[in-house]
Formats: structure tokens, C-alpha cells, sequence
């Protein structure tokens, strides 16, 4: 079997099984109690997401599984400590209601994370995704594998409007992780080649900022949830200027990076 090290070279990305699953059932527990699958309208529901994604911020569970899972992600990311890596101050939760005719439901199209910051250490960024509810083979994560070998300069994007994409900058939306400008895929890249990962609750997926992904439209009857968040090897960030985003960070201090 191929090394979690050499397949997250080769192919940007790994999927680990989660050894303690007690926190799905927490989450679960907390989505269930909301009243999120009632709701149909869209502020609404946008609305729901934020409450509950500030919720699982303060209860850190996320902290929790990169502690008990430490063993295979270090292994995958090559570092030997803790201490080496810096993780993002917020977590995304993000809910994506199932498609209707209007289209009008929002998800991240695809891309790779250097198309929205100007800064150079965003390439050494490693994303974390956790599926909570309604994940299968047809609805998870779309991925192109071993598209984070392709360099950013072969890539052509178009930058959609804030009109276009009906994203406000620091709108609820922006809050949840939606783009409001964002770009869409030209050339440089085969998009049909993109492949949903057949990701399941009780695994957590850790890629490349540089793999092209999208979590792609909800085809299944209730809503999707996930949460994501971010990685960084501390050395890439040395020295670097940050440009924090005060509107997502949950830190006090409002910087986009602390030490985990
Ligand atoms: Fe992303």
C-alpha cells in the first residue's frame, strides 16, 4: 500500500478514518437541535450556519480530532510535532441545501486556494475537511488529483462579479467561506476531470491548497454539512506579512493564523 506521505505528494490529498467518531455525534447532536432542517428559505439557513459554525469554534472539537488523528496526519504532512504547524483562527461550516431548479443554493465552485490571496506561503496551506451529514459517492468533495502539481501561471481564470455571484463582501456568505468574487476555471486545466472523493462522515480529508476542488451542488434531498479549516507548516509563514481577515478569525487578537 502506498505511504500517506507518497500519496499526499503524488496525489495532493489523503483520506484518513477517524479513530474517536464521538465527535460526528456531537455535531450531529448540535445540527439536529438547531432547527436548520426545517428551514427552507436561504438567509435563513445561512443564518442557522453561522450560529452553529460559531458554536463548533468555541467547543474546539476540531482541535480534538487533529490531536487524536495526529499519528497518520503528521505522517501525511511530514513534520514530527505540533509545534511546526500554525492552524486557521475560524473554522468554515458550511451547509449546502440541495439543488433546486432556480440553482439559486451556493457551494464553492472549483479552484485552488492561491486564486483568492496574493500571498506566496497560501501554497504551503494544507486544507482539512470534515463531512458531517449527507455525504455519499455522488455529493462529497470534488477533487482533480494531482492537480497540485500544475503551476498557477498555466491556469486562466475569469473573475465573476459580487453581482454575479450574489456574495456581499462581509456578508453572512463571505462569513461561511463563499468567495464573492470568484473565479472560474478557463484553461490550464481539464475540469472534467474533477471526481467527487466518495468521502464519509467518520473521515477527514486533508489536501494541498493547490488541488483544484469544489464542494459542487447538493444533489441530494437535505442539506449538506461539512466543516473546514486550515494547516500551515509555521516555517512558511516566517518572517511573511499576513494579511489577517478580521471578519472570519474567531482569535481575539483577529490573526488568521495561531499556534495549535
Ligand atoms: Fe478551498
Amino acid at each position: 500500500m502506498i505511504s500517506l506521505a507518497k500519496s499526499f505528494k503524488k496525489k495532493g490529498y489523503v483520506i484518513i478514518n477517524i479513530k474517536d467518531k464521538s465527535f460526528f455525534k456531537k455535531i450531529d447532536e448540535e445540527i439536529n437541535k438547531s432547527t436548520i432542517l426545517n428551514i427552507n428559505n436561504y438567509k435563513k439557513f445561512s443564518s442557522k450556519c453561522i450560529e452553529l459554525q460559531n458554536k463548533i469554534y468555541k467547543t474546539k472539537h476540531h482541535i480534538k480530532v487533529l490531536n487524536d488523528n495526529f499519528t497518520d496526519i503528521k505522517k501525511a504532512i511530514g513534520v514530527k510535532s505540533k509545534k511546526e504547524l500554525a492552524i486557521t483562527t475560524f473554522v468554515h461550516f458550511r451547509g449546502v441545501q440541495k439543488k433546486t431548479k432556480r440553482g439559486k443554493r451556493k457551494f464553492v465552485g472549483l479552484h485552488r486556494e492561491t486564486f483568492y490571496s496574493d500571498f506566496d506561503y497560501t501554497k504551503h496551506q494544507i486544507n482539512i475537511s470534515l463531512p458531517i451529514q449527507n455525504y455519499n459517492k455522488n455529493n462529497s468533495l470534488k477533487i482533480i488529483s494531482g492537480s497540485h502539481k500544475i503551476p498557477d501561471k498555466k491556469i486562466l481564470t475569469k473573475k465573476l462579479s459580487s453581482f454575479e455571484s450574489g456574495v456581499k463582501k462581509f456578508s453572512v456568505d463571505h462569513r461561511l467561506g463563499l468567495p464573492y468574487n470568484p473565479k472560474v476555471i478557463v484553461s490550464g486545466i481539464n475540469t472534467s476531470k474533477a471526481r467527487r472523493t466518495n468521502l464519509k462522515t467518520g473521515q477527514i480529508i486533508l489536501f494541498s491548497a493547490m488541488l483544484i476542488h469544489g464542494n459542487g451542488s447538493n444533489n441530494y434531498s437535505k442539506p449538506r454539512f461539512s466543516i473546514d479549516f486550515g494547516l500551515i507548516k509555521k516555517k512558511y509563514l516566517k518572517g511573511k506579512k499576513i494579511k489577517d481577515h478580521s471578519h472570519i478569525s474567531y482569535a481575539k487578537n483577529k490573526k488568521y493564523w495561531s499556534s495549535l
